[in-house]
């Protein structure tokens, strides 16, 4: 399988080219110019396109049971849905079930996603106890390809909670190990009395009581509280899902000082307030954290341009208006989730590169080559480099594109930017050297895809690129 792309624009987090780019069996073989193509070579022509290393999204739930329901896209739909949005690798969450081995939760998430994916994936182990031997889970972690490790300040009744001991003790277990904890940042008590104050009067707030009980300080005070047993220990911490300004400026406080902390943000938290919530629909946009104000969304953004963002994932946990209506009224009972790895590069695009944001090289950056550094895939994923593996994206910047669920290819009946216009899409996707999406729509095989074992932290430090 041998495909040359022509005479398009190649971008990279550094640089934008006019080259040809030669995949063969599976890798990146060449960039250059006037490549001959040999008998069987299929050409593309390119020009007037972006050519781009695949999306990461480092951050996405497939088929998770979660709040009394099962999240609804699979493994199986969930990497079609990605690769038609231009992600070209996820990294999906295999989370302890209290009492049992970690190493099981793993291979009962492989056993679900092997044969099934459709594009690259990777796991984060979700460590929800710490015991004697859990430093060792960790290194044995590490040595299977999985340096990143899940821990929730919050889910107290899911029995995923991790308590500041838990925390303070994996964090003291990367520093030596070389693994970093992914870690949901919230106040535990703090909303747990909030959720029963502002439930006396769930029938009057509807979805109004999911963001009233979940306020921006909840966020930030967890965050700081993290921040302190990462210096503390010289461990190696990275907020998934930060929704609120001020942990932003709590994020950069402590790079600043020298303290091994990493954030990322979604488009929801960007794109989208807490408005949303007065909506005849509110409920819809439920998600844990919950989406801020106007003010929490302007300042991640200059957490984006600025750089304590180091990337944007989608936290992608899609749940239909179907399974979002058990709610029945009551704030505590909506399943918290969204859909979004299929519209991410899109929107980072339109919203991003388009509104003069940023330049298509950060856009590079934050939606592949840093999570492929973070996350210990660079260079194999993330980067054109010859070598590379051949996860590669026609871009279409000039292409009209109006979000619909129905032209989507998620099992989600309706989407958060339902109608929303948007210039540039991908118009081919490749999955190691195979198409895998052709404007929007899958066409790649079906199990395709393969788990990728990741490198842990050692030597990049330093070099991720703010
Ligand atoms: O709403 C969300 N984010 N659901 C998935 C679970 C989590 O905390 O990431
Ligand atoms: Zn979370
Ligand atoms: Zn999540």
């Amino acid at each position: 399988m041998s495909t040359i792309l022509k005479g398009g624009t190649l971008v990279t987090e550094t640089d934008a080219f006019q080259a040809d780019l030669v995949m063969d069996r599976g890798t990146i073989a060449a960039v250059g110019r006037n490549f001959q193509p040999r008998k069987g070579t299929e050409v593309v022509d390119a020009r007037g396109m972006y050519v781009m290393p695949g999306g990461i999204d480092a951050h996405v739930h497939f088929q998770l049971p979660f709040c009394g329901t099962v999240s609804s896209d699979d493994f199986l739909n969930g990497t079609k849905a990605a690769a038609c949005g231009g992600v070209t690798t996820v990294i999906d969450y295999a989370i302890q079930t209290k009492g049992r081995p970690v190493m099981e939760a793993v291979e009962k998430r492989r056993a679900e996603a092997d044969g099934r994916v459709c594009v690259d994936y990777a796991l984060h182990a979700g460590i929800t106890d710490w015991k004697d031997g859990s430093p060792r889970d960790l290194r044995r972690l590490v040595a299977y390809g999985i340096p990143t490790v899940k821990m929730f300040m919050i889910y107290r009744k899911e029995g995923w909670m991790a308590d500041d001991y838990m925390l303070f003790s994996a964090l003291e277990e990367t520093a030596r190990c070389g693994a970093m904890i992914e870690l949901h940042a919230e106040s535990v008590s703090l909303l747990d009395g909030l959720v029963a104050r502002y439930h006396r009067n769930w029938k009057r707030l509807g979805a109004r009581g999911h963001a009233l009980s979940r306020p921006a300080f909840a966020e930030e005070e967890a965050v700081r509280r993290a921040i302190m047993w990462a210096g503390a220990t010289g461990g190696r911490v990275y907020i998934v899902h930060m929704s609120a300004g001020a942990s932003a400026d709590a994020v950069r406080e402590a790079q600043e000082r020298g303290v091994r902390v990493y954030a990322e943000t979604c488009p929801q938290y960007l794109l989208l307030d807490d408005s949303v919530f007065r909506k005849r629909n509110g409920h819809l946009y439920a998600t844990c954290p919950q989406i801020k104000s106007k003010a929490d969304a302007e300042r991640l953004w200059r957490g984006v341009t600025n750089g304590e963002v180091s990337l944007i994932a989608t936290d992608t946990c899609t749940f239909t208006t179907r399974q979002k209506a058990m709610w029945g009224g009551d704030f505590t009972k909506i399943p918290y989730g969204m859909p979004g790895v299929e519209t991410m590069v899109p929107l980072m695009h339109t919203f991003g590169v388009g509104a003069g944001r940023f330049s298509v090289n950060r856009l590079v950056q934050l939606v592949s080559a840093n999570p492929a550094r973070l996350h210990g895939l660079y260079p194999q994923k993330g980067t054109l480099a010859v070598g590379a593996d051949a996860d590669v994206v026609v871009f279409d910047p000039r292409r009209k594109h109006v979000i619909s669920p129905r032209r989507l290819q998620t099992n989600c009946d309706w989407s958060p930017y339902d109608g929303w216009r948007l210039t540039g899409w991908p118009a081919l996707v490749f999955s190691r050297g195979r198409l895998a999406a052709r404007n929007g729509k899958f066409v790649g095989e079906e199990g395709w895809g393969r788990f990728v074992r990741r490198e842990p932290w050692g030597g990049i430090e330093g070099r991720i690129q703010q």
